[in-house]
């Protein structure tokens, strides 16, 4: 848990208008949890929940947050006018990225998380464009201490 705050924490520090995470893994594998630790290393003081029931949350930033959770998008996203909050000049992160297929940009940081333990998880970092740097640095520079993983 502290090492996803960690995480969170390195991601934040990477953070540019416009970037776009998406995030997979079960339910219960730490979407939510992971957001609000980015949340919070972003400066944001709002309590960051589910937006599961709203599709979208967007919270005041440096760089504004635009929380979403594409579980109950129908037809990968599209129609729903949230393209509007994924090509913008603040922070997205989409729970459920899988589900917004159709809506996602080119390139995106992927993170899925994989649930090994109660308290344990594996982290898979893949991105391209401009966020393939970013991976290899947070790779490299923290593989062992949060166990990341970074498929080539
Ligand atoms: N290492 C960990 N990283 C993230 N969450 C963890 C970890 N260990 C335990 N948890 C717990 O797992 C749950 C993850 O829930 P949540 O973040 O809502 O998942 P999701 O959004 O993927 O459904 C939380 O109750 C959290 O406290
Ligand atoms: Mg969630």
């Amino acid at each position: 848990m502290a090492e996803m705050e960690k995480l969170a924490k390195i991601m934040a520090g990477t953070l540019f208008p416009g970037y776009v995470i998406g995030l997979s893994g079960e339910l219960g594998s730490g979407k939510t949890t992971f957001t609000k630790y980015l949340a919070k290393h972003m400066g944001i003081n709002a309590n960051v929940n589910s937006p599961t029931f709203t599709l979208l949350k967007i919270y005041k930033g440096g760089l504004p947050l635009y929380h979403m959770d594409a579980y109950r998008l129908e037809a990968s996203g599209a129609g729903y006018e949230l393209e509007e909050f994924i090509y913008s000049d603040g922070v997205c992160v989409i729970e459920w990225c899988e589900f917004a297929e159709d809506i996602l940009p080119e390139n995106f940081l992927k993170m899925d998380i994989e649930v090994t333990g109660e308290n344990t998880r594996k982290i898979f970092l893949e991105g391209s464009g401009p966020y393939a740097g970013i991976v290899e640095e947070v790779g490299n520079r923290y593989r062992n201490q949060i166990r990341i993983c970074v498929p080539c």
